[in-house]
């Protein structure tokens, strides 16, 4: 492949770069409608034991597996042993499960976005607006392609650069409104501390196998571990930058946004609903019914929910952007074509899948597959079936093919690697049982074999 690999510059460029393709819909989205479900506390409790051990061990070993290589996914594990070649397919094949949907999701962001601009606020705020909203034909699905169509238009035109400058500067303003709606909704209305206790106590009686199915999940996915992105970041970083040091700080940015917004929106919840347990386990709408709640109650809550909403779009088109990106380029590497080709090729692809999860909500809203609504089973597969299984391959692959030293080595080209031996027993022993157990036990729940 490419004989000198381009790299980032300055020792900040790795981790923001990383960390805007970590923080997206994911933390914003995903993480508080999982934990609102799963128990809330004991949800956060498991999330974070999981991400500072086997989170964070899984990512240091992705990127070390690419700065090693220099090379993306597929060429980082063939170029290392053939036989494992077919994990880099496995890995890139999960972008593509995930770019369709996530872009269905975008397109949700952008019609908030529409409403708030047009001054619809208080009909947004109402209960059934959002299931109508996802129920109706062809709105959802001309949001959908206008999402995924701007993200192929700066992919194709290679402007993601600028995006993400601008994302730079938006990202702190997302915070700070996050902050500020869930210190607003905690401090005015009533109910909302019961949230804050259900979201910060974990009560170990709500713990189940399901709760760290979905945590583990929701890891992998919030930071863009076991599909191969991090490996291509790592084949970017310059040796002088230290791995461990930018997981960290990676994990630590990307938990910490994750972690505010089920701040902002599990209280807000309990307020509205008095409490009720039903109102937590709503699932993928549960931002989208309770946020326009609260700005309906807020002093100029129109403009705040303008604002939030385009800080999010911002957020969910770098996450969108890289995906694809991820795509294009195995097909540009694998396939000999253009880039025009790849993009509308990887367009094409997405618009079918993407037309799936979408019309899954109303013209085949009664189609069930293993039980499961349309989008729902591609984040059924993409995180509890691929993602866990190219995360114990590539635990296997580290810890007994190349072993645990080559990357040890690797990183310790940097700095001092205090955690290897954390590190060590993650790849070889814990990691692999884990992520077994835990493969077999969502898959068998799914097929209705056990319950768990
Ligand atoms: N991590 C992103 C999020 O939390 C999703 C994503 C996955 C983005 C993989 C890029 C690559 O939304």
């Amino acid at each position: 492949m490419e004989k000198k690999r381009s790299t980032f510059t300055g020792k900040v460029g790795f981790v923001l770069a990383a960390a805007g393709s970590a923080v997206g819909l994911g933390n914003i989205w995903r993480f508080p409608y999982l934990a609102a479900k799963y128990g809330g506390g004991i949800f956060l409790l498991v999330y974070i034991l999981l991400a500072v051990t086997f989170g964070f061990s899984l990512m240091v070993a992705e990127i070390a597996l690419g700065r090693k290589t220099r090379l993306s996914a597929i060429g980082a594990f063939s170029s290392l042993s053939r036989r494992f070649s077919f994990l880099g397919y496995l890995a890139s094949a999960v972008p593509v499960i995930i770019l369709p949907y996530y872009c269905v999701i975008g397109g949700w962001v952008m019609k908030y976005l529409a409403g708030f601009v047009t001054g619809s606020s208080a009909a947004m705020a109402g209960d059934a607006y959002f299931n109508t909203y996802i129920g109706g034909t062809w709105e959802p699905v001309g949001w959908f392609l206008l999402f995924m169509g701007i993200t192929a238009v700066i992919v194709l035109l290679g402007v993601e650069k600028g995006i993400e400058k601008v994302s730079k500067f938006m990202m702190p303003v997302l915070i700070v409104l996050i902050l500020g709606i869930a210190v607003y909704t905690i401090c005015t209305m009533d109910g909302a501390l019961d949230g804050v206790v259900y979201y910060l106590r974990p009560d170990f009686s709500k713990f189940s196998v399901m709760t760290v199915v979905a945590a583990m999940g929701q890891m992998f996915y919030s930071m863009s571990l076991s599909m191969g992105i991090m490996i291509t970041f790592g084949s970017y970083m310059k040796r002088d930058i230290r791995v461990e040091k930018s997981a960290k700080q990676i994990e630590l940015f990307d938990t910490g946004v994750a972690f505010l917004a089920g701040l902002m929106i599990i209280p807000a919840v309990f307020a509205f609903s008095g409490g009720d347990e039903a109102a937590l386990g709503q699932g993928p709408g549960l931002m989208f019914v309770t946020l326009p709640k609260i700005f309906a109650s807020m002093p100029a809550g129109g403009i705040i929910g303008a604002a939030f909403f385009l800080m999010v779009l911002f957020a969910a088109l770098t996450s969108a952007i890289s995906l694809m990106e991820t795509i294009v380029s195995i097909f540009l590497d694998k396939l000999a074509m253009t880039r025009k080709a790849a993009c509308l090729l990887v367009f094409g692809i997405c618009t079918a899948l993407g037309l799936l999860s979408c019309l899954g909500y109303s013209v085949w809203s009664g189609v069930r597959i293993i039980g499961m609504q349309i989008l729902d089973l591609f984040d059924f597969l993409s995180n509890s079936v691929c993602m866990p299984l190219v995360a114990f391959a590539t635990c296997l692959f580290v810890g007994y093919v190349i072993k645990p030293q080559t990357l040890i080595a690797e990183i310790e080209k940097s700095g001092p690697f205090r955690e290897k031996r954390l590190f060590c027993v993650m790849v070889k022993y814990v990691a692999p049982v884990f992520t077994l157990l835990i493969l077999l036990s969502s898959v068998l729940d799914v097929l209705g074999i056990v319950k768990i």
